[in-house]
């Protein structure tokens, strides 16, 4: 069975049994405690904990899932992934253990379905599981010596809950294993947690029965492909295989699953798919977070390559490939092709050119380690931190040279360093809040702002200081405070639209809104409380700031007007990436390398008035997502997507899903002006643009600035302006000129002066001068002609911008014939002034940091010469 077949197979299977069938959660979820999507259940915990409307009682999916716990372990094991998929079926106080455990049998072993042997599964259960022991050995008919029970940190989910926490719901679990036929090491293929438990506390009695008892399962797609198609890893499927493969082909080495690179190839395959999967969803490799580990996964996979000798970008070529072997399941990933195989080649040319520059000092680090034949830890740590080198590189380097490497050294640097990245880690599984307890109550706020800017709400909570709290006073001057209303206009923060601001009043009564946060389905109105008592289950009007709301709208309109001229100039490549928009002020950031032209950003700007100036019907539209994608609506990749999309056209050239607030006709964007082009990460630059107001006043300050420049120079038009600056600048350049030449006859007569009058010691006239406020190069000429004029050693003092700069030359002649040094002396004069120097025998240099010592320097200096003289 082909692994795509297997997908559609489970979800009709466990649709059949009544479980709706949701789509994959985005790789990273709206959740703070996981980086990225680590299992299926990670986007129903709301539904396990019992918080908000149920609106189905069971479900099934396919998820995309990243995890970097294991990958070591990648490549080397027949079945670790980093990305993977996880197909599952899930119950929110409908089924339990007896159903999750026959239905899990029926579709491994039924002919219809999967048809596996049933002799080459066994089972495992919770230790004190008896109610799932009976099951399998009295309905399943399993022999007792097939079913094991195993502890709390093999079944119970999370792993060791019990424990070692966190607290919230968890349960026992029961794992099912194939044996292949082949006599290789049994496979874990499906994971039955019966979420049964509120964890609170630590033991004893810390287990709390749910009122609600909960199904979560797991079967790792690629595992069970593997199964079904006798093959003997992962990367063996028909959905991988062809990926392995042509990593050969971009790499020139043929793949061998047990050859000399094979486990090489499996990571850059698998590692490369996962990059390719987050990149499509707009997680760019970084410094922190979900970026940082994107960073290095693709750069372990860059450096796997440049170890079997591909020293140039080649891995971005593998996306086409990814992105065929998952375009049945995703087939949105065919749109973003090129901007994330740009994205890739961007980051494996900066990493290629990172090893190059790094091996300077790895070859260091090796004569160093050459006498013990180990590499510190410090070393490995500091090319890991200042060169970008990762462990494995120096590793694998230094066993070119028959040299090993202070690994533990290097992980206690590391982590004394707090380097550690903790990819999936799910810190807490299912923590409540005080807004879930609002959820509970009352269910989500109601949002009434597409259609008006007022209304009337009732109050069902309030959080002041960081507690949910009955009632607030008059606190003006406390900490801000956020209401949740059951119904709102107020536009909560979100696509990149900023919150809305205003008032919620009654009598005797006056809440300023500053700002409108959404978390889910609750609004929060967020300011102060300028006059009266709030209490739960008070009656507001809620008023939006219309004049403001109208501003952001005509920013958010120009937003999709500006998109559409933005890939109409650049091409499709030009993705989006981020966009903020606020009061007739919009950022767009999208992928591009090169900066854009003067002439691009006019034509940009051409086409948005353009189409400003048609006049066009802003339009919203409710659909199915499968409807709004066949429409052609952009999206943005890496957003959660509801099932019913609000669909924004404008015209018939520009069609986006988005949830903002937007104008009725093109016309009323006024006027759009683009203020900055700018970088804002590798390969992604950023516009800003305003619109409306703000855009005719950025004119007008700009018509203000040129009208001060014409009156400060003097000139009645525009046009005259540079003439005239280039007249000044002429009248400049022939003033310096006059003055160099001025300086020059004084320093001419002033070098006379100073040898006639110096000490002469020897026959060398021995000189110290002090020249206030010039700049170095006039010391030099002094220097230079004092020593050329007659058999002399010169120090030399000025100050500028509250410094010292001295300079001290020697004729060359006495550098052999007295052994005379410049350098010397300006090092003992410089020491005086708090600075330090130095340079050639004949001429030097030092800096210092109190002119008020200058005199007493320029004497330490000569005295230095004298006894250089004397010795
Ligand atoms: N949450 C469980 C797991 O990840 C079952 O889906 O294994």
């Amino acid at each position: 069975m082909k692994t795509d077949e297997l997908r559609d197979a489970y979800l009709d299977f466990f649709v059949g049994k009544g479980c709706i069938r949701r789509p994959s959660d985005v790789l990273v979820p709206n959740d703070p405690t996981v980086l990225f999507t680590p299992a299926g259940m990670n986007q129903f915990k709301n539904e396990f904990l019992g918080i908000g409307k149920l609106e189905f009682t069971k479900a099934t999916t396919c998820q995309k899932c990243l995890r970097t716990g294991d990958i070591g372990n990648v490549g080397v094991t027949a079945y670790h992934h980093t990305f993977f998929e996880m197909l599952g079926n899930f119950s929110f106080g409908d089924y339990f253990k007896r159903e999750a455990i026959h239905w899990a049998w029926e579709f491994l072993t039924d002919k219809k379905w999967l048809g596996l042997d049933p002799n080459r599964l066994t089972v495992t259960v919770y230790l004190d599981d008896d109610e799932a022991f009976e099951i399998w050995e009295k309905e399943i008919g399993l022999d007792r010596s097939r079913i094991s029970r195993e502890d709390e940190y093999e079944n119970f989910w999370p792993a060791g809950a019990p424990t070692d926490g966190p607290d919230g719901v968890c349960g026992p679990c029961s794992e099912i294993y194939y044996h292949p036929p082949t006599g290789g090491k049994e496979v874990e293929i499906w994971n039955l947690v019966f979420t049964q438990f509120n964890r609170v506390g630590s033991p004893p009695d810390n287990l709390k029965p749910l009122p609600m008892k909960n199904i979560d399962t797991g079967m790792g797609l690629e595992r069970t492909a593997a199964v079904l198609q006798g093959v003997e890893s992962n990367f063996e499927i028909d959905s991988l295989r062809p990926l392995c493969d042509t990593v050969g082909d971009v790499l020139g080495v043929k793949y061998d699953f047990s050859g000399e690179h094979g486990r090489a190839m499996r990571r850059i395959a698998d590692h490369v798919r996962a990059v390719t999967m987050c990149v499509h969803e707009n997680v760019l490799p970084d410094n922190k977070e979900q970026g940082y580990v994107v960073r290095q996964l693709l750069r372990r996979a860059v450096l796997e390559a440049y170890l079997i000798g591909k020293q140039e970008p080649v891995l971005h070529k593998l996306v086409p490939k990814v992105v065929e072997m998952l375009g049945k399941p995703y087939p949105e990933l065919k749109e973003s092709v090129g901007s994330v195989q740009s994205a890739i080649q961007e980051e494996e040319d900066a990493f290629l050119d990172t090893i190059e520059r790094g091996l300077n000092r790895f070859q260091r680090c090796l004569d160093d380690a050459k006498s013990t034949g180990i590499i510190t830890g410090k070393d490995a740590f500091q090319l890991h931190t200042t060169d970008g080198f990762l462990y494995e590189l120096t590793d694998a380097l230094a066993a070119r040279h028959n040299l090993k490497v202070d690994r533990m050294g290097f992980e206690q640097l590391m982590e004394e360093h707090g380097i550690i990245s903790n990819a999936g880690k799910q810190k807490s599984v299912m923590a409540e809040g005080p807004l879930d307890a609002i959820r509970k109550t009352s269910g989500g706020t109601e949002f009434v702002g597409y259609e008006s800017s007022s209304c009337e709400a009732k109050v069902v909570g309030i959080i002041a200081e960081k507690q949910l709290v009955e009632e607030v006073t008059e606190v003006g001057h406390r900490d801000l405070i956020a209401v949740v209303l059951d119904k709102t206009a107020f536009y909560g923060e979100s696509g990149g639209q900023v919150g809305d601001t205003g008032t919620l009043t009654a009598d005797g009564i006056e809440f300023t809104v500053q700002d409108t946060q959404k978390d889910g389905d609750l609004w929060l109105h967020i300011g102060h409380l300028k006059q009266g008592t709030l209490k739960v289950g008070q009656s507001l009007k809620c008023e939006v700031d219309d004049e403001r709301r109208h501003a952001i709208r005509r920013a958010h309109s120009a937003t999709h007007i500006m998109h559409y001229a933005l890939r109409t100039t650049l091409g499709d490549n030009a993705t989006q990436r981020g966009s903020k928009v606020q009061q007739d002020e919009l950022r767009f950031d999208f992928a591009q390398k090169k900066p854009l032209s003067p002439e691009e950003l006019c034509r940009i700007e051409d086409i948005v008035n353009t189409h400003i100036a048609e006049g066009s019907a802003v339009t919203t539209k409710l659909m199915a997502i499968e409807e709004a994608r066949e429409v052609g609506a952009m999206a943005l990749f890496g957003e959660k997507y509801p099932d019913k999309v609000r669909v924004v056209s404008i015209g018939e050239f520009s069609k986006e899903l988005c949830g903002g607030t937007h104008l009725a006709n093109s016309g009323q964007v006024g006027m759009f002006k683009i203020v900055a082009e700018e970088p804002v990460a590798k390969g992604v630059r950023r516009l800003v643009a305003y619109t409306g107001e703000k855009a005719m006043a950025e004119m007008r300050n700009k018509e203000t600035l040129l009208r001060d420049i014409m009156s400060e120079l003097k000139v009645g038009s525009a046009d005259e302006v540079l003439r005239k600056l280039e007249s000044l600048q002429n009248e400049l350049k022939e003033t310096k000129r006059k003055l160099s030449e001025q300086m020059r006859q004084s320093i001419g007569d002033d070098v006379s002066n100073l040898l006639a009058e110096a000490e002469k010691v020897d026959g060398v006239a021995l000189v110290a001068h002090f020249v206030p406020n010039v700049d170095k190069d006039v010391l030099r000429d002094y220097a230079d002609r004092l020593r050329k004029k007659a058999p002399a050693a010169v120090i030399l003092a000025t100050d500028i911008d509250g410094r010292v700069a001295l300079l001290a030359g020697v004729s060359t002649d006495l550098i052999k014939t007295k052994g005379m040094n410049a350098s010397n002396c300006v090092k003992a004069a410089a020491k005086l002034v708090q600075g330090g120097g130095g340079g050639r025998p004949d001429l030097a240099e030092a800096g210092g940091k109190d002119p008020s010592r200058i005199d007493e320097a320029l004497k330490a200096g000569l005295e230095n010469f004298r006894s250089q003289l004397s010795s």
